[in-house]
């Protein structure tokens, strides 16, 4: 079975192939209005969105092919107890391929070991969000026309943002990258993350304390939101979203041909005044949504090869990953984890096992 877990399941040409794939979508429309004809696509959201579940079943009409799902898990049988493996074994008998956000870390990898179609991340709590990074890849392949020798602004909430994570994931692949780090207060880059880019060859970072210092070095400005629904109280949100705010003025320091990215929404990091500086590629960075999604629910329903043969290797453990929002904490499934630099690792949100 091939699905689409995370960011990690991706080599280079693997890519470049769907890369290629979407910007002949863009280009010839037409030639894709029936690729996915007689075909159903279930969109499972356990959490908000407009632009992942929207751009999915507008990406699916686009292919001739059919939508059905739902937006809010509290108006199905989620409420009545029905755990996350039995309700992926119902909707599996109905459709061809499930795209689902869910707000617990490893759920769609969860859904994959009991679903009979190909799954879709579409974003599980802070941990992956693998088409978003798709979307950015496009985004940057079609503004800047390059993958490699990049500097790469990463800002505002590091700790919570799941695009970031995964974007870093994705860039590791690529030569001479650099990451400049400029964090809110208390939403710094988890210190594994940071630990793991050093043993990198290829890639290397700066920790700036404000954006001003920052926005004249960089190709690509990678703005996120301070993720609220991710706080448990109220007032380490009040104390950590004093964000960097980009406005018009500091865009007078950037350069003339770097990019702004956001994986949207935004809240108030971005200034309205920046939106028609030709720079400011979110929206359109939006709009690659859908034909990176195109690209990728075609393959999938080819059998594209993106995951099996990169698959990690896990082990049976006994011991329960200690992440609060990890989905073992919640869903009937085994301990599973696989190693990496002599540590035990959860295979479902990553986060070591002690
Ligand atoms: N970028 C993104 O995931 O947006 P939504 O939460 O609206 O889907």
């Amino acid at each position: 079975m091939k699905h689409c877990i995370g960011p990690n399941d991706y080599s280079k040409d693997d890519i470049l192939e769907l890369i290629t794939l979407a910007e002949d979508i863009i280009a010839n429309p037409k030639q894709y209005a029936n690729a996915c004809k007689g075909k159903q696509l279930a969109t499972l959201f356990y959490e908000p969105s407009t632009r992942t579940r929207l751009s999915f079943t507008s990406a699916m009409l686009s292919l001739g092919g059919q939508v059905i799902g739902f937006d809010d898990a509290q108006c199905t049988s989620v409420s009545k107890g029905e755990t996350l493996p039995d309700t992926i074994r119902v909707v599996s008998n109905y459709v061809d391929i499930i795209a689902m956000r869910h707000f617990k870390e490893g759920a769609a990898l969860v859904a994959s070991q009991y679903g009979s179609v190909p799954i879709i991340n579409a974003g599980d709590g802070s941990h992956m969000h693998p088409t978003q990074t798709l979307t950015d890849l496009l985004t940057i392949h079609k503004e800047l026309g390059r993958f490699d020798n990049l500097t790469i602004g990463l800002c505002g909430d590091l700790k919570y943002g799941r695009t970031v994570y995964s974007l870093i994931d994705a860039m590791k692949k690529y030569d001479n990258i650099h990451f400049v780090l400029i964090a809110n207060k208390g939403l710094e880059l988890n210190s594994e993350v940071l630990h793991d880019l050093k043993t990198y060859n290829n890639l290397t970072f700066t920790i700036k304390e404000n954006l001003v210092d920052a926005l004249g070095m960089l190709d690509v400005l990678y703005m996120t939101r301070v993720q609220k629904e991710r706080f448990t109280n109220d007032s380490d949100y009040e104390t950590s979203k004093h964000s960097f705010v980009l406005d018009a003025q500091k865009m007078t320091l950037a350069k003339e041909h770097m990019i702004v990215l956001h994986p949207l929404p935004r809240v108030d990091e971005i200034s309205v005044e920046v939106d028609n500086d030709p720079r400011a590629a979110y929206f359109r960075q939006a709009g690659n949504g859908k034909y990176i999604r195109m690209a990728l629910i075609l393959k999938l329903l080819e059998g594209y090869d993106i995951a099996s043969s990169k698959e990690k290797i896990y082990s049976v453990g006994d011991k329960q990953c200690c992440n609060t929002i990890c989905v073992t904490q919640s869903e009937p499934v085994r301990y599973l984890s696989y190693n990496l630099d002599s540590k035990s690792h959860c295979a479902y949100c990553d986060y070591i096992i002690k």
